[in-house]
């Protein structure tokens, strides 16, 4: 067997599962889980007759480069939301994808060259793909901390040349999972600056870049990053978006990658081997996800309307700022997370996720100890009532 699968960490929600054993929650309170990132609003109406109006597909296989029509209408929405001036090619520079999960780690194994020992360098915490996917394909996964120090913003010009010389890939994530942080263009550009110099890749997780809570400031995309920078081929940068938050669609499994044409070129040539082809019912209904900006817009407002009501019940016993974007609650707790995971779950069966499962050890310690994050994925009325038991627990624990 591959012996890199030993070093596979279990994922976050399997040492949760781990944790609650034992434990049993308190009588007469249902559950409520804040713990998965998995979008709970309603699918938008359009999207699920489409996909229902296209099982006539079933009996095609599809191809991996997709349907031009959804390569356009892809790109279109990346034309409407980031501002490219024309200059995406849908027919060179976009591929779908069965959501980002799988091409975030697919992506590692066609762009490493496992004999070179390289490093593949990703925010800590992170999505945990990212270090599967590193170390799957040969590489050394090397953490770029991110805490309240740095406003939750991996610290490049903090990371040694010697490392970025080995650095073959670097993932970063924004909107990020879990903080919730944005990086702006200046920074993206500073990325993509040490990306030529060091001849690395960018891989941009940006699949929560219409999850966002002010809507005069949506976040900045990498591809907007390089059209201003008068990058117009997004040389080295491939940027991965997903419906599954945008329209609330996780099952749907169906996102799409786009950047660098010579990069997507090979990556493709993967792909058609990995046989990872997205169904044309899919495609199908993806279309009218993507050319449809309005369900977006009241998808945010769902979100907003959550982070309204719960901070404030919050704030006497868990003060935070609200996140620019993303749907998640990253508090410092002031002690060890998994106690308070454990007795979150015991004494009012609300589920959270300590922040420790999603980071490694990094420079001054694991950067999510003492944090907690709390998905606001159930609906508004049970995000409130987990808000009021979470208070009512630290109150007690606290008297
Ligand atoms: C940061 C991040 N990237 C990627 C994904 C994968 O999403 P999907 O495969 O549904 O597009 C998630 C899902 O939670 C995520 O949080």
């Amino acid at each position: 067997m591959h012996p890199a699968l030993d070093r596979l960490q279990p994922y976050p929600f399997e040492r949760l599962a781990r944790l609650h054993q034992g434990v049993t929650p308190k009588a007469g309170l249902t559950q409520i889980s804040l713990s998965i990132g998995e979008p709970k609003h309603a699918a938008p109406p359009q999207v699920v007759q489409a996909l229902i109006d296209s099982l006539d597909a079933l009996g095609t296989y599809p191809a991996t480069a997709g349907l031009p029509e959804f390569r356009r209408a892809a790109a279109g929405w990346l034309e409407r939301r980031y501002g490219l001036g024309g200059a995406l090619d849908p027919a060179s520079m976009l591929l779908p994808v069965n959501g980002t999960r799988e091409a975030l780690f697919a992506f590692a194994q066609a762009v490493i060259d496992p004999a070179a020992g390289s490093l593949v360098a990703m925010p800590n915490p992170f999505y945990q793909i990212y270090e599967g996917a590193a170390l799957l394909a040969g590489a050394t996964p090397y953490f770029l901390d991110t805490t309240a120090s740095n406003d939750f913003v991996p610290d490049l010009a903090a990371v040694p040349d010697e490392v970025w010389r080995r650095c073959a890939l670097l993932y970063l994530c924004s909107p990020g999972n879990p903080t919730g942080a944005v990086l702006d263009e200046a920074y993206m550009a500073r990325a993509i600056e040490l990306a030529d110099r060091f001849d690395f890749v960018i891989a941009a997780d940006e699949c929560y870049g219409d999850i966002y809570l002010d809507e005069a400031a949506p976040p900045a995309g990498f591809l907007g990053a390089c059209h201003r920078l008068g990058r117009n081929r997004f040389e080295r940068v491939v940027v991965f978006h997903s419906l599954s938050k945008r329209s609330s669609v996780p099952g749907l499994r169906s996102g799409f990658v786009a950047g660098d044409p010579a990069i997507l070129a090979r990556f493709g040539l993967y792909r058609t081997y990995h046989g990872c082809a997205l169904p044309v019912h899919v495609q199908r209904a993806s279309i009218v996800a993507w050319n449809d900006d309005s369900h977006t817009l009241e998808n945010r407002a769902l979100y907003r309307a959550k982070f309204d009501a719960v901070l404030p019940i919050l704030a006497p016993v868990l003060p935070m700022t609200r996140p620019p974007a993303g749907f998640y609650l990253w508090p410092d707790v002031g002690f060890d997370d998994e106690t308070f995971a454990r007795e979150l779950y015991a004494t009012q069966n609300v589920v959270v996720l300590p922040g420790s499962y999603l980071a490694r050890e990094g420079r001054a310690g694991n950067p999510g100890r003492h944090r907690v994050r709390i998905s606001l994925v159930a609906g508004l009325d049970e995000c409130i009532t987990a808000a009021h038991r979470i208070r009512d627990y630290l109150e007690t624990r606290s008297s």
